[in-house]
């Protein structure tokens, strides 16, 4: 008898907000992230496809994302929008009691390498990693490729 049971992807989700470092400052709640509006429009090509998603700090000491990836693609990175042009950046910072948001035409995650081209209904996992507080790892939805939450276009 093989008692072995699938106990496959039984992922609870928990949100694991700990926004203890340690021996901080004290009287310092330290940045308390979570994640929200993620989405990826599906993409034309597996070439290469954008991200967004808003990153809150409840927290009372401002935090810096610093990497994001996936084992969805080979490499992911952060670019802003200024004056029409966008340009890769090393880091963002989350400020204390604030938001980091990325949303179509203006910051957004660059996935390049990609491993197949993501479709709509398809879920893209990434593990963002901060300067301060441990990772995030956030299930990104991939929507239509005219999906736009804050123009409509
Ligand atoms: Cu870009």
């Amino acid at each position: 008898m093989t008692g072995v049971a699938a106990t496959g992807a039984a992922l609870a989700g928990a949100l694991a907000l700990v926004g203890c470092g340690g021996s901080g400052a004290p009287g310092s709640s330290g940045a308390v992230l979570s994640v929200g509006a993620s989405y990826m429009p599906q993409p034309v090509t597996a070439d290469m496809a954008a991200g967004f998603l808003t990153i809150t700090n409840k927290g009372d000491t401002k935090d810096e994302l610093t990497s994001v990836t996936s084992d969805a693609a080979g490499e992911i990175t952060m670019h802003e929008t200024a004056g029409g042009a966008m340009q890769e950046v090393g880091s963002f910072e989350v400020p204390a009691h604030g938001q980091l948001v990325f949303k179509s035409g203006g910051n957004h995650l660059m996935f390049e390498k990609l491993k197949r081209r993501p479709e709509q209904g398809d879920t893209i996992t990434l593990r963002l990693k901060f300067a301060e507080s441990g990772p995030l790892t956030v299930e990104m939805p991939v929507r239509s490729a005219t999906y736009n939450p804050s123009t409509g276009h």
